[in-house]
């Protein structure tokens, strides 16, 4: 019998996930993906009709099957008795509430990155789960991409020696625009801003390759107040594709929209192993876009290119070199899991070369195939609660030190201990 899964959220994202899942269905057929047995998107779910279709559409040419189209959650969950899990890809503040009504009602759930709207939020999204005996599973992608496995197997090997810090630097202009063209991108109680929007897959990565973090101490800033809301073409040509089905309902193209979320923090991280890490997250650099994601050790420095990117790590001693196909010499035992390599043909992959669109979905059937692996084993999924919180953790120490100036620890972060920042998101939303 199939795992029954139901879209909810027809926006950019929604539509990616839609890809996906066709992804999945197309190259692993109808029996399922490897470990994950047979999975099913019956039902997709977005309060507007036009990008609810297209999503449907999208699925039925990819699939031949038509999903069921709601228009609201809870009509859905009461309607749609063969359902088995929902895969939440709203905005942000919604993940929370549709996560724990889906689990009370005994569904399943996986939620879009970040988890949730704030900790407190994800706590009660982890107390719901162990409470109704559910499955929360996170779609977290960039650590899934083939060449960050690899670059996290080259540190697990040793490839750099001790691991002494690391360097995530993502500096870019929005060009006074709001991300995405998307308004609720704009707002600190939202989980808008490039700290928690974007910021969180940074922090996950950083966990993914250095482990847990301690503390981190960071100065934050709003520079651009004023932003103008405009479509994705000027804002992400290679993104616009996702997005041009999508409703805005916050403001017209052309709106001057008030930015309330922080666009640029700068931030130390303490590890759990004694590394030290430097996150810094702008988009507000006009006309010098600056990135550069690095691990520096006692035996060298891996570098890594843009997630997704297909472009190769590359490990720098002194006096030499190593880049690409070779880096897989160094970890003779890395392989790929069954699912990732039979997306992409290999189980030992070092760069690759497909467009966006194509590493994009390939990247989200991962996701499905590994949410619908641990329902069927009764074990946890990659990213489940614990590194779901802690990437939103570390993402919100950020935020907490910068408004307090003072470093933070991580683990308080998580429990609820440090939480200033977040009480008012708490207040506003009614958390
Ligand atoms: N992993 C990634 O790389 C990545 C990229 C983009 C977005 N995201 C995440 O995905 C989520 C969605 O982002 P997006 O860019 O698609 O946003 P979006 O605004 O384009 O889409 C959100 C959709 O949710 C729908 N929605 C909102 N409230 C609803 C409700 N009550 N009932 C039914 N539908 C509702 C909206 O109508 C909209 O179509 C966010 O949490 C975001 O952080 C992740």
């Amino acid at each position: 019998m199939a795992f029954n899964i139901a879209l909810v959220g027809c926006g950019g994202m929604g539509l990616r996930h839609a890809h996906g899942y066709v992804e999945l269905i197309k190259t692993f057929g109808a029996s399922g993906a490897p470990g994950a047995g047979p999975l099913e998107m019956i039902a997709v779910c977005d309060r507007h009709e036009g990008p609810a279709k297209k999503v449907a559409d999208l699925i039925e040419q990819g699939t031949g099957k038509r999903p069921a189209i709601f228009l609201d959650f809870d009509t859905m969950l009461r309607d749609l008795k063969s359902l088995d899990a929902v895969d939440i890809v709203t905005d942000t503040p919604m993940h929370h509430r549709f996560a724990m009504a889906a689990m009370d009602a005994g569904l399943h759930a996986m939620t879009e990155k970040p988890m949730g709207l704030t900790l407190k939020a994800c706590r009660m999204m982890r107390e719901t789960a162990m409470r109704a005996g559910k499955v929360i599973a996170v779609a977290e992608n960039y650590r899934r991409d083939p060449v960050n496995r690899l670059s996290r197997a080259l540190l697990d090997g040793g490839a750099i020696g001790r691991p002494y810090f690391a360097l995530d630097v993502a500096l870019s202009s929005a060009r006074g625009g709001v991300m995405h063209g998307t308004v609720w991108r704009a707002k600190r109680d939202q989980a808008g801003g490039t700290v928690l929007d974007a910021g969180v897959h940074n922090a996950d990565m950083l966990l993914y390759l250095m482990g847990p973090a301690r503390t981190v101490y960071a100065e934050t800033a709003t520079f651009e107040r004023q932003r103008e809301l405009r479509g994705m073409e000027s804002q992400s040509p290679q993104l616009a594709e996702f997005y041009s089905h999508r409703v805005e309902t916050g403001g017209s193209a052309g709106d001057m929209i008030e930015h309330d979320a922080a666009d640029t923090a700068f931030a130390v991280v303490r590890f759990e192993s004694g590394a030290i890490g430097q996150l810094s997250l702008s988009d507000t650099s006009h006309g010098e876009r600056v990135g550069q994601s690095s691990v520096h050790g006692s035996d060298g420095t891996l570098i890594r290119t843009q997630s997704r990117s297909g472009k190769p790590a590359e490990i720098r001693r002194e006096g030499e070199s190593i880049k690409g196909a070779d880096l897989l010499a160094l970890v003779p035992e890395f392989r790929l899991d069954d699912v990732t390599a039979g997306l992409w043909g290999s189980d030992r992959v070092g760069s690759y070369d497909f467009e966006f669109r194509e590493t994009d979905r390939k990247i989200v059937a991962i996701e499905y195939a590994d949410f619908a692996r641990a329902v069927a084993t009764g074990t946890q999924p990659e990213v489940g609660p614990q590194e779901g919180m802690a990437a939103l953790a570390l993402a919100y120490g950020v935020m907490e030190s910068g408004e307090a100036g003072v470093p933070v620890s991580v683990d308080d972060v998580v429990s609820g201990a440090v939480s200033k920042f977040q009480d008012d998101i708490d207040r506003t939303m009614g958390i």
